[in-house]
């Protein structure tokens, strides 16, 4: 018996068809679902940071955190930043991620600089070969069906859904969760407050992830007022009705 929160095994192993042998059963248990759906279900949105000063990373992330956002992607768009996750893994409460993990170079230097958990907006075989030996999970990024059924082939059930508006938004994820009923998604690009409880309604949606909550302004005004307050309202976000 495995306990609730315990990757099941694919059909055709339970039913005999494939032996574990066959099938390289190790890589199909590559993403830690049950440490994911932890990390996402923590608050309705993960902020999406492009940050790359280490010295605006404590006061930005004590904002989010005291707002109720505790779960932080930290991309990896800026030279410093590895540093900037360092010093927010550092911010009491908070969960740090990092986010445009494109190849196993950069998914090691974030494990190194502390990132709990890893995010890329797309797959690529040496991505998931590097993600398959690490105990860092994974939450891949895809934009089809196809790509979707790709990854839950090697046991990947957590995804992200990116970019999220411009390939079909809530009407494109909404008509997955029927044939795909197993995935689950972090839906993210282009949503905001304003979008952002139409994906919370759906029945394949844990979380959605964006920038919002932390405007280039805001950082680099050091206005941890404003940004504590947006993170206080993407906390209270809801499905729609
Ligand atoms: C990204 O990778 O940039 C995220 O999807 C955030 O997108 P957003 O800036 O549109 O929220």
């Amino acid at each position: 018996m495995g306990y609730e929160g315990a990757p099941r095994r694919p059909f055709f192993v339970r039913a005999g068809l494939l032996s574990v042998t066959e099938l390289d059963y190790q890589s199909l248990m590559s993403q830690d679902i049950a440490l994911l759906d932890h990390i996402m279900s923590r608050a309705p949105v993960i902020p999406v940071l492009i940050l790359d000063d280490p010295d605006k990373a404590l006061g930005l992330g004590r904002a989010l955190v005291a707002g109720g956002l505790p779960v932080l992607e930290v991309t990896l768009r800026t030279p410093r930043a590895y540093d900037c996750i360092r010093a927010l893994a550092s911010v009491e409460g908070a969960i740090v991620g990092a986010g445009t993990v494109l190849d196993g170079l950069a998914l090691a230097a974030a494990v190194e600089a502390g990132a709990q958990f890893l995010v890329s907006p797309g797959t690529s075989p040496k991505l998931l070969e590097a993600a398959d030996r690490s105990s860092i999970p994974l939450l891949p990024g895809i934009a089809t069906a196809s790509e979707a059924m790709a990854l839950s082939e090697r046991g990947y059930e957590r995804l992200k859904f990116f970019p999220a508006e411009a390939i079909g938004g809530v009407d494109h994820l909404k008509s997955l969760a029927s044939p795909l009923p197993r995935l689950k998604f972090c839906p993210t690009g282009g949503i905001g407050p304003d979008k952002a409880s139409r994906y919370l309604a759906l029945p394949n949606v844990v979380c959605v992830g964006g920038s919002w909550v932390a405007p280039g302004d805001a950082v680099a005004a050091s206005d941890w007022g404003r940004i504590e307050k947006l993170a206080r309202e993407a906390a209270n976000l809801g499905p729609a009705c």
